[in-house]
Formats: C-alpha cells, structure tokens, sequence
C-alpha cells in the first residue's frame, strides 16, 4: 500500500497492488475529504439535537419540524377500507386498503404509475390533472360498475408542508428536484381536490400525510416499539412521536401536554448554513447547479437522488482537472448532470469479480468509457466512501431524535430504496450509531433501524382511520370542517 497511511486499509485487501502512485494519492485525498469520523459524528449529531429543538420552538427555522395532526399510535384494532395515494419522486402509487378485523392485518390492492419527468419542472395544473388521472383510471378499473362511495383518501405529500389541520398542506418549497410553478406557498388540498372534483371521481381527502410519518405509523401498526419513522430514498427525512407539551410553537393552540403530535422534521434541511457538515467542492457544485441552492444542504449529502451525481462530478473533475481518469477518452456521456442514478454505485459496490469486471461493462456500456483495473479500482473506493458518507451520516438525524426525545432503546422504521437497496447500508448506519451513541461493543444495539416497507400505502390508510376515529371521540383538534368527515361517521 504505497502512499497509504498505515491506518487506512483498502477495501479489499491487495487490490490496489497495481494501482500507480498518481491514483493511490488521489484515493487518499477522496478518502480524506469523503470520511466522516467518530468525533465528526458526534459533533453533527449534537448541532442536529439543537436544530430539531429550535424548529420546535419557532416556524422559519432550518428543520421546519411541522405538526402533522396525527395524534396517536395504532393499536392494531383499525378498520375499514381507504384510499391511498402517493406521489412519489419517480412513481405515483394508488392503493385500495382495508383494514381487516384481524390485529395489525390488512388488504391491498395496488396500481403504480409512472411519474413523467417533465412533470416536475410543469405547472401545478398539469400536475393535479396528471394526479386525478391516475386516480380515475385505478378507479374505473377497480370498481367497473361504479360501487364505490366517498372513501376516505390518505394522500401521501412526500414535501414539506406546513399543516394547520390534518387536511391541509401548505407547500414550504419543493425538495428532490422538483420545480412546478403554482404550488409553493400554497395550499395543495383544494388544487388536488378540485382536479378530482372536476371529474366527479367519488373520493374526499382525509387526511394529508408525509412519507416519514406514513412509515412511523404503519411500522408501528405491528411492533409496538417503533419509535421513530425514516426515508432514506430519493429524499431523506424522518417523523417521531412528540408531546404536545414539547412542542412551544404550537402553545397558543392549549392542547392537552400529555397528547402525542407526529412531527415531520423535514430534516433533510438541516445545517443549511454549513456550520457542521462536512461539504465537499462537490457537494456545492450540486447545491449551486440545483433548482433550490442553498436548501436541504444535509439531503443532498446522503440522499439516493444525489449519490450518483457526487460520483459524476468527482469523475469528471479528475478527467479534465487533473488529468488522472479516462485519459484520451470522449467522456460525453459522463458529462450530462445527473446521468448516473445511486443504482450505478450499488452496482460497483456489488461487484463479485476480483478484476472489477461488471463494472468495467457498466462503464462501457452506460458510458462508451473503457476504464482500465486501476482506474476501476478508484471507482469502487469513491463509490465506498459515498455510499458509507451517506450512510453515516444519515445515522445523526436518527441519533439526535433519540437523544432529543430521551429514547434509549426502541425500534426505528425505515423505508425508501437507499434502505432497502443499497449495499452495506444499512450495517454502515447501524456501526455509526454504535458510535454516535457510545454504545458499549459485544452487546446487542438498543436502538435498532429496521425495513419497513410500504408506509406510504398502509400508513396512509391508517392515520385517515385514526383521523376519523379521534373525531368520532370528540378530538377536533386540527380539523378544520367536522362537517366535512360526517360522512365516515356511521
Ligand atoms: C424530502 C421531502 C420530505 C420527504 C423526504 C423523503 O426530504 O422534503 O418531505 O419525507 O424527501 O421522501
């Protein structure tokens, strides 16, 4: 290992034999500025502790901390049949649940589409238009002869917005890359509704719903310890259970203390100002070229909409900067922004062969770059360090609502395709908690982040179920219209 500290150790052993000096002393510099250490770890996680208090206290600070009017747990015992509709960054899913008198069972049926792409820099009619579409066709399918009677809909607004009531949503900024004209600082309720209307589609929304809080709901449907509700996908954000009593913004509202509130964070806006956060020249390249600068700068860090892109730009920089990749090759491929999705890193992660051949194919074939062994050997470290940045960093959000909330043992549901998909990251996150949290070593973690797919579907059809069954006990508490719910009320 010429050129390496003795500290550092490859990511597998002797590879990097007959990698030339130039490229091990580029490794060690992306190593250096890509590695977040245990001190480092703790020093977020206690800025992030103060950023989630301050969004508690005040609106217009960096984590927006909304209130989200879903004021309890399940208990397993929900039923009845909903609607669930969720817009995603790359899918758009409607889902028909019931639950069933069993504890914590469900039905569901399904249909997925397709979200256009020029979808997210149109108008907010087209948008709506596009949505109640969708709606139409899963529902002329599914219930041909027109059986169906205002059912409840949980609509899954994966964005921030801030909620005056459960069925009310005011677009803070969009976030993942999207940019429609018409939404922000708006309410995105009555747009949606009156697209749905219009075609005289016989559904109402109940309730208005984040991803995060979909996931800390659902998972908490059947283990009764999750605590905290995590995406790590496209976009990264987390929804936790607070006391009303905690929350000082809300304390013009009198309610009861005692009485939980599921806050979204909208963590992935934290340290926007860059006062902890390890950023790199890339990483403000991908700021400055996005449509929002200057915003969710902790998203663009560890979210699956930016990996590939950090990848990119590292590539790119080292071709035409210092000349050390790829050299006398047309990279034109390499060059469009955001042609390369976290899937391409997950890949070389994965990569079985001792010679790094998958990958060497994926850059042909993707790219048109025939990337020699040792410049694939780079390529696999930059997608290690990435992916384990990501991964630990996305730990401190988790660890600062534990240490926020004084929890020290309980479950944390997790959804969104970095989870799920990428690999090691889920190990990656667990041994960056471990460090945060100075967990003592051979002993099994107290808090422990664990797959929880399908909030979105599920949980959405069970905060509306909670929603109505508070109302049906006489807690209005952000309800704007009860006359509105009357019809669920039988
Ligand atoms: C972005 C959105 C947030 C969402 C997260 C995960 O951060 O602003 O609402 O929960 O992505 O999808």
């Amino acid at each position: 290992m010429v050129g390496l500290g003795p500290k550092r150790k490859p990511s597998r052993k002797g590879s990097m034999a007959d990698v030339p000096k130039t490229l091990l002393e580029e490794i060690q510099n992306l190593e250096d500025i890509f590695t977040v250490d245990a001190d480092r770890l703790k020093l977020v996680t206690e800025h992030f502790v103060s950023e989630l208090k301050a969004g508690l206290e005040k609106d217009g600070q960096n984590i927006p901390m909304n209130p989200t009017w879903c004021m309890a747990f399940p208990d397993g015992n929900e039923q009845g049949t909903f609607l669930a509709l969720d817009m995603g960054g790359t899918n758009l899913r409607v889902c028909e649940i019931t639950l069933t008198e069993e504890k914590g069972e469900f039905d569901i049926i399904q249909s997925k589409y397709r979200m256009p792409e020029e979808l997210k820099t149109g108008t907010a009619e087209e948008l709506w238009e596009y949505i109640a579409d969708c709606l139409q066709q899963f529902i002329e399918y599914h219930h041909e002869d027109g059986d169906l009677t205002a059912l409840p809909l949980g609509f899954t607004f994966s964005y921030p917005a801030t909620q005056d009531f459960i069925d009310h949503g005011v677009l803070q900024r969009w976030t993942k890359g999207f940019d429609i004209s018409g939404v922000e600082g708006n309410d995105v309720v009555p747009q949606f509704q009156a697209a749905l209307d219009a075609r005289g589609l016989p559904v109402k929304l109940a309730a208005l719903i984040n991803d995060t809080t979909g996931t800390l709901i659902a998972s908490a449907y059947t283990d009764q310890t999750m605590r905290v509700g995590c995406i790590f996908g496209t976009g990264c954000n987390a929804a936790y259970m607070e006391n009303c009593g905690s929350i000082p913004k809300l304390k013009h509202l009198n309610l009861p203390p005692d009485t939980p509130m599921a806050i979204n964070c909208e963590y992935g806006a934290f340290d926007n100002e860059h006062k902890v956060l390890p950023i790199t020249k890339y990483d403000t390249i991908i700021d400055e070229t996005s449509p929002r600068p200057g915003q969710q700068a902790f998203e663009k860090m560890v979210a699956g909409l930016y990996l590939g892109e950090i990848f990119r730009l590292v590539l790119v920089d080292l071709h035409e900067n210092k000349n050390l990749l790829f050299e006398g090759q047309d990279i034109s491929k390499l060059k469009k922004p955001y042609t390369l999705d976290a899937s391409f890193l997950a890949h070389i992660e994965e990569d079985p062969f001792e010679n790094l051949q998958e990958t060497q194919d994926k850059f042909e074939d993707e790219l048109k770059i025939n990337a020699s062994k040792p410049e694939l050997e780079l390529c696999r470290r930059l997608a290690e360090l990435i992916g384990t940045r990501a991964a630990r960093l996305s730990a401190c959000g988790v660890a600062a609502i534990c240490k926020k909330t004084g929890t020290e043992s309980c479950h944390v549901g997790a959804d969104g395709s970095v989870f799920t998909k990428y690999p090691h990251f889920k190990a990656r996150g667990a041994v960056a908690l471990r460090e945060i949290l100075d967990w003592p070593k051979g002993k099994k973690d107290p808090i422990v982040m664990l797959p929880s797919e399908d909030g979105s579907g599920v949980g959405a059809a069970l905060i509306a179920a909670l929603t109505l069954k508070r109302i049906k006990e006489g807690n209005i508490a952000g309800v704007r219209n009860v006359q509105k719910y009357d019809i669920w009320m039988k």
